[in-house]
């Protein structure tokens, strides 16, 4: 298998996909196999070369899922079928913020109307800040713990973590274009624009770190708005039905 970028294509019938939406698009891009059958090694050179996360986080990242997931393949190699990565309570969590809570449907799909949710949170209409995405991230949980219901910390924790990787991969100047975010979490494939840089260890725990104190503090614009907004009704036309695949009831 050749680790070369091709042109984005969405998955074909007996292709793979789960509820990353990273790994989703380096499989559309053939960056990892389009097939969605993956090997640890091939997640972290996929991560490293193409998204800019340093071997080390990448390795982290695909021991977990080989430890959790991992399964001999036809050869006898150990592989991970992103499409299991949807499996509740391992990696995949409540309050996700472009995804249904697993009991409410099916957790894999990107859920549009929760896209455009977060997508809605831009205060320019033109940009997504890393205040814009710790509101995001206190609203899911709002609304996850809607009727009395409990997001737990370690959902709170992955999704943090999930915020900041995905602002330090796409941020330029400091900010996501929203056409950008859209078509990543959206398409599943990476802007034309998209320019990778060097992410490390130390950029993303100091923006993990920013994104608790902006969506903690009571005093934040972050926590205040998501509280506002978190009285609102959540979005419509989620979740969606087990098996849907995504599509609206
Ligand atoms: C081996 C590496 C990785 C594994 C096993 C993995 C696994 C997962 C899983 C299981 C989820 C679903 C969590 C949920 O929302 O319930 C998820 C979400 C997510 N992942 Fe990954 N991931 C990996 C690498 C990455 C990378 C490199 C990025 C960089 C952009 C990334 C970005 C995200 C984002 C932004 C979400 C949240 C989606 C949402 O909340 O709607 N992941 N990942």
């Amino acid at each position: 298998m050749t680790m070369n970028a091709e042109k984005a294509t969405a998955p074909s019938a007996g292709e793979h996909r789960g509820p990353c939406p990273a790994l989703n698009t380096l499989a559309n891009e053939g960056y990892l196999p389009r097939s969605g059958l993956v090997t640890g090694d091939q997640l972290v050179k996929a991560i490293n070369e193409r998204l800019g996360l340093a071997t080390s986080i990448a390795r982290i990242l695909a021991d977990a899922a080989v430890k959790d997931f991992g399964k001999p393949g036809e050869n006898g190699e150990i592989i991970v079928n992103l499409a299991d990565l949807v499996k509740h309570g391992v990696i995949e969590h409540d309050a996700s913020l472009t995804r249904p809570d697993s009991r409410d449907g099916d957790a894999g799909p990107v859920c549009p109307p929760l896209l455009d949710q977060l997508l809605g949170l831009s205060r320019d209409s033109k940009t997504l800040t890393l205040e814009d995405l710790a509101t995001a991230h206190q609203l899911r949980i709002a609304q996850s713990s809607a009727g009395g219901r409990s997001v737990s910390i370690k959902a709170k924790a992955l999704g943090l973590f999930e915020a900041a990787i995905l602002y330090e991969v796409l941020r330029r100047d400091g900010e996501i274009a929203i056409p950008e975010a859209r078509e990543f979490l959206g398409k599943e494939q990476l802007p034309a624009a998209f320019v990778r840089k060097e992410i490390g260890w130390g950029v993303l725990l100091t923006t993990a770190a920013k994104l608790v104190a902006m969506g903690n503090s009571p005093f934040s614009a972050a926590k205040r708005r998501a509280d506002e907004l978190a009285a609102k009704p959540a979005p419509a036309g989620c979740p969606y039905p087990h098996g849907s695949g995504g599509k609206p009831s």
